[in-house]
C-alpha cells in the first residue's frame, strides 16, 4: 500500500480540485460551492495543510482519492491509476475491489455489442432494412451514422448473445448483467429485437447502455425501450450524444437540450453540435451536476408540446439551484427539433440564434394562454408564472421580471412580491424535509465549534485550561470531540503543540471528527484576547446547558422520590440539587 500513499503525497490536493473546480482562498484553506449537492454559498473546504477536502452542508469529505471517485463516479482502483498516471508514478500491483474490473468487463462486453450492431445496420443484409429506414425515412447521413455509431438489432432470437458467448467468450452472467440478454427457461435471448440502436456513453466514452427503437409502427411494444439499470447504467445519469458533444459544449459555452436520439443527430447533421438528449422528459440533478462541469448556460429545446414544456418547467428549478444560466429555444410551429429541422433547417438555426431568457418565455407563454385583462385570467398566469420568478437568486433580475408581470397584468409590484414570499413560504416548509440533515441540538453545535476553536487555535494550551475550568464535570454529546480535546491536553502537558505531530498520533476513528474541526470556518477575531473571550462564552454556554439540563433531570426525579422513595434517597437528590442550583447561580454572576 505504500505506493498509495506515495500517490497522495505527490498530488496537491489543492492542484487537483482546482482542476474541476474554482477554488477562492479564505485564510488558510480554499472554497467553494459544494460539486456533490446543490448549493449557493460555499461550503465545500480544502485544507493544503491537510490535505483534505469537507463539505459542510452534505457531510461528504476526505483525500484526493475519495474526491475523484465521488466526482468521476469511479471506484478506488481507477482513482489511482489516474492520480498515479498525474504523478509519473508507475504503479507495480493492480490494485482491484472486484467491482472495478467487474465494471470494465461490462465496458469492454458493451463496446463489442455497439460495434456488432453497427457492423449489421452498415455492412450486413440483415440490417438492410434498417440501414433504409435511417437514411431514407429519417434522413441521417453515412456520416452521422458513423459518429454516433448507430446500429441495428436483428429479429433472431439470440444472435448477439451467440456471438458474444461463443465467438468472444464471455460468460452467461456477463451477458446477463450487462442488461443485454434475458433469461428464459433455462434459454438466453438478446434484450434487443429489429430495433435501430443508439449508443449510451457516459462523459468518459465507456459504452453503458443502450436505446432501440422500433422501425415500424407498432402498437405490441413501446416505440423505445433502454437497456435496464445495470451497475453501470443509470438512465439519470445518462444524457445521448454527450461523449459526441462534449468538446463544442466547452467551445461554444453551451449545452443544448433535447428530448429525443432524433433530435439530437438532426441537429448535429444542421452543424449545430453542442446538443444532447436527456432521453424522455425528467431531467435529474445527476445529469444537471454532469453539465455544469462543462458549461454555465443551458438552452432547452425541448418538444413543444404538452408534455416538452412541463418537463421545461420542472427542470427550471434543478438548472437554477445549480447556478446555470438558462434559455428556451422557441421552435416554430409546435414541433420536435427533427421534425423541425427536417421541415427547414434555416428556421431552425434560426430560432437556436435567437433563445431567449427563461423567465420571459414563460411570461410569453402565460400571456398567450390567459386573458391578462381579467381576474381568472391574472390568477392563473401570477400561479404560472410566479414561483418560478420566487426561485432568481439575483434580485437585480428578480425585480426586472417582476415588473414585466406587473405591467403585463397591470397589478402593483407590491402584491406581485407579497404573494410570491407566501408561496415561498410554503415551498420552503415543503423543501426542507429533503435536503437538511437530521437538525444538531444546541449542545452539538457548540461542542463542534469550541474543539475548532481550539485545535485552530496557534496555542491550544490555555484555551484547554480555560475550557476546563467551566467544562471539568460536563458530559459530552459528541464523545469524539471530548477524546480529541483530552488527547490534545495530554499532548500539551508533556511537549509544545504541533499539528503535524497531534494528528500522526490521532487514532483513525477520530480523523474524520478532527478534520471536520480543523475545516470548520470560524469567525475573524481581531486579537488573542477576542479568540480568548469566544471559548470562555462557548465554554459557559456549555455549562449552563449542562447544568440546567441537570437541574431538570433531578427536579423529576425528586417528583417521583417524593412519592414512592425513601427519605434518604430524596435527601441525597435535594443535595445534588442545591448544587447544580449553586452553580447555576454562581456563573450567571461572572
Ligand atoms: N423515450 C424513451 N422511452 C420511451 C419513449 C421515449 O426513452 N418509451 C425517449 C426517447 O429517447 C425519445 C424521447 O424519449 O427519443 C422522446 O420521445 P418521443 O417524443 O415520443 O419520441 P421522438 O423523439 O419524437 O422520437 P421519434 O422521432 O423517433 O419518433
Ligand atoms: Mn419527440
Amino acid at each position: 500500500m505504500d505506493q498509495v500513499a506515495q500517490v497522495r503525497q505527490k498530488i496537491d490536493i489543492v492542484n487537483l480540485i482546482q482542476e474541476y473546480l474554482p477554488l477562492k482562498k479564505t485564510g488558510r484553506n480554499f472554497k467553494t460551492n459544494c460539486p456533490f449537492h446543490g448549493e449557493k454559498t460555499p461550503s465545500f473546504v480544502v485544507s493544503p495543510e491537510r490535505q483534505i477536502w469537507h463539505c459542510f452542508g452534505c457531510h461528504k469529505g476526505g483525500d484526493v482519492f475519495t474526491f475523484l471517485m465521488e466526482y468521476e463516479h469511479i471506484e478506488f482502483p481507477e482513482a489511482l491509476r489516474i492520480l498515479a498516471d498525474k504523478a509519473g508514478i508507475a504503479l507495480k500491483q493492480q490494485f482491484d475491489t472486484g467491482v472495478t474490473s467487474r465494471k470494465e468487463r461490462l465496458y469492454g462486453i458493451n463496446r463489442l455489442a455497439a460495434e456488432f450492431y453497427h457492423y449489421l445496420l452498415t455492412k450486413h443484409t440483415l440490417g438492410k432494412d434498417a440501414l433504409s429506414y435511417l437514411t431514407k425515412n429519417r434522413h441521417i447521413t453515412l456520416a452521422a451514422l458513423k459518429t454516433f455509431q448507430l446500429g441495428y438489432a436483428p429479429k433472431m432470437g439470440n444472435a448477439l448473445v451467440t456471438y458474444l458467448l461463443k465467438k468472444k467468450g464471455y460468460k452467461r452472467e456477463d451477458v446477463l448483467e450487462a442488461g443485454l440478454a434475458y433469461e428464459r427457461n433455462g434459454r438466453l435471448y438478446d434484450f434487443f429485437h429489429d430495433r435501430i440502436i443508439f449508443v449510451l456513453t457516459d462523459h468518459r466514452d465507456n459504452v453503458v447502455g443502450f436505446s432501440g427503437r422500433i422501425m415500424s409502427q407498432r402498437t405490441d411494444t413501446s416505440k423505445y425501450i433502454n437497456t435496464r439499470e445495470t451497475l453501470i447504467y443509470h438512465k439519470g445519469m445518462t444524457f445521448f450524444g454527450f461523449n459526441i458533444a462534449k468538446e463544442a459544449i466547452k467551445k461554444d459555452g453551451e449545452v443544448i437540450l433535447m428530448e429525443g436520439e432524433f433530435d439530437v443527430i438532426s441537429s448535429f447533421q444542421q452543424g449545430v453540435s453542442n446538443v444532447v438528449a436527456v432521453k424522455g422528459t425528467a431531467l435529474t440533478d445527476d445529469q444537471v451536476n454532469l453539465l455544469s462541469r462543462f458549461t454555465q448556460k443551458v438552452a432547452i429545446c425541448f418538444d413543444m408540446d404538452r408534455a416538452g414544456q412541463d418537463a421545461l418547467r420542472r427542470s427550471i428549478p434543478l438548472l437554477e439551484k445549480k447556478n446555470l444560466q438558462t434559455t428556451v429555444i422557441v421552435l416554430p410551429n409546435g414541433k420536435d427539433p427533427d421534425d423541425s429541422i427536417q421541415e427547414n433547417p434555416i428556421t431552425y438555426k434560426k430560432a437556436v440564434k435567437e433563445e431567449i431568457n427563461v423567465y420571459e418565455f414563460l411570461l410569453r407563454e402565460a400571456l398567450h394562454k390567459w386573458d391578462a385583462t381579467t381576474v381568472e385570467g391574472k390568477r392563473a398566469i401570477t400561479a404560472e408564472v410566479l414561483p418560478v420568478y420566487g426561485l432568481i437568486e439575483n434580485e437585480i433580475v428578480k425585480e426586472h421580471f417582476l415588473n414585466e408581470l406587473s405591467q403585463a397584468i397591470d397589478t402593483s409590484s407590491e402584491s406581485l412580491q407579497k404573494e410570491m414570499n407566501k408561496q415561498k413560504k410554503q415551498q420552503l416548509i415543503k423543501k426542507e424535509s429533503v435536503f437538511t440533515p437530521t437538525p444538531r441540538i444546541r449542545e452539538e453545535v457548540l461542542e463542534e465549534y469550541i474543539t475548532a476553536l481550539i485545535i485552530q487555535a496557534e496555542d491550544p494550551k490555555p484555551l484547554l485550561i480555560l475550557v476546563d475550568s467551566f467544562l471539568a464535570t460536563y458530559i459530552w454529546q459528541v464523545a469524539s470531540y471530548q477524546k480529541i480535546l483530552k488527547r490534545l491536553e495530554d499532548m500539551v502537558a508533556t511537549t509544545v503543540y504541533s499539528q503535524e505531530g497531534f494528528v500522526a498520533a490521532l487514532p483513525q476513528e477520530l480523523e474524520s471528527a478532527f478534520d471536520t474541526c480543523f475545516l470548520l470556518p470560524l469567525p475573524v477575531f481581531s486579537d488573542k484576547e477576542r479568540y480568548t473571550q469566544e471559548v470562555k462564552q462557548v465554554a459557559k454556554e456549555l455549562q449552563q446547558l449542562f447544568v440546567r439540563a441537570q437541574i431538570k433531570r433531578i427536579g423529576d426525579a425528586i417528583k417521583k422520590q417524593e412519592k414512592e422513595g425513601t427519605v434518604e434517597e430524596l435527601e441525597t437528590l435535594q443535595e445534588q440539587l442545591s448544587q447544580f442550583v449553586g452553580l447555576l447561580s454562581q456563573k450567571n454572576e461572572s
